[in-house]
């Protein structure tokens, strides 16, 4: 059994060291990329408080030969499951390889609604080999939930699954 509890009373920077040390746990020696993405949503689920959607998009090919986003591992709501590059917030993320640390969805051009719910919305790039081969995507239903600290965490967290997933 994993039984990690998060004490939600820590200083944000502790938080996302606690779970980057549980993610290396959990993943080290589990070659099987699904299960590990599978793990990670839900211990991005119990660590981050405030969410109302946590898990990954994969770069897959798309139905036109292209390469699109397809819906991986997740907790919360039913999600779309094919974005393009370049449309919506993981899209951007995909398309340019940066994060997108979005405070207000709504004031996002082509942000794509999944959850009704969603206020804020942070998705990081997970970059293997120089290339983006997925994105890790948070929402919440509270404007402007995501710090810049925040964003510095998950990316140490894709970081270290870039090699996992
Ligand atoms: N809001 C995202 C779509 C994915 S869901 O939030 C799970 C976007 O604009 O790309």
């Amino acid at each position: 059994m994993f039984d990690f509890r998060p004490d939600d009373t820590l200083a944000p920077e502790e938080l996302h060291r606690q779970l980057c040390e549980a993610a290396d746990a959990l993943t080290a020696s589990e070659p099987d990329g699904i299960a590990n993405m599978a793990n990670i949503a839900a211990l991005l689920w119990e660590f981050l408080p405030d969410l109302n959607w946590a898990g990954f998009y994969r770069v897959a090919p798309a139905m036109s030969g292209d390469e699109e986003l397809v819906l991986g591992p997740f907790v919360g709501r039913p999600a779309c499951i094919r974005i393009p590059f370049g449309q919506g917030v993981c899209g951007a993320a995909a398309g340019s390889g940066r994060i997108q640390r979005v405070e207000d969805v709504h004031a996002f051009p082509g942000h794509i609604a999944c959850d009704a719910a969603s206020r804020s919305e942070l998705v990081v790039p997970v970059i293997r080999d120089g290339r983006v081969i997925a994105v890790i995507d948070l929402d919440s239903p509270s404007p402007a939930r995501f710090s810049e600290t925040d964003a510095r965490g998950i990316e140490r967290l894709a970081a270290l699954l870039a090699a996992r997933i």
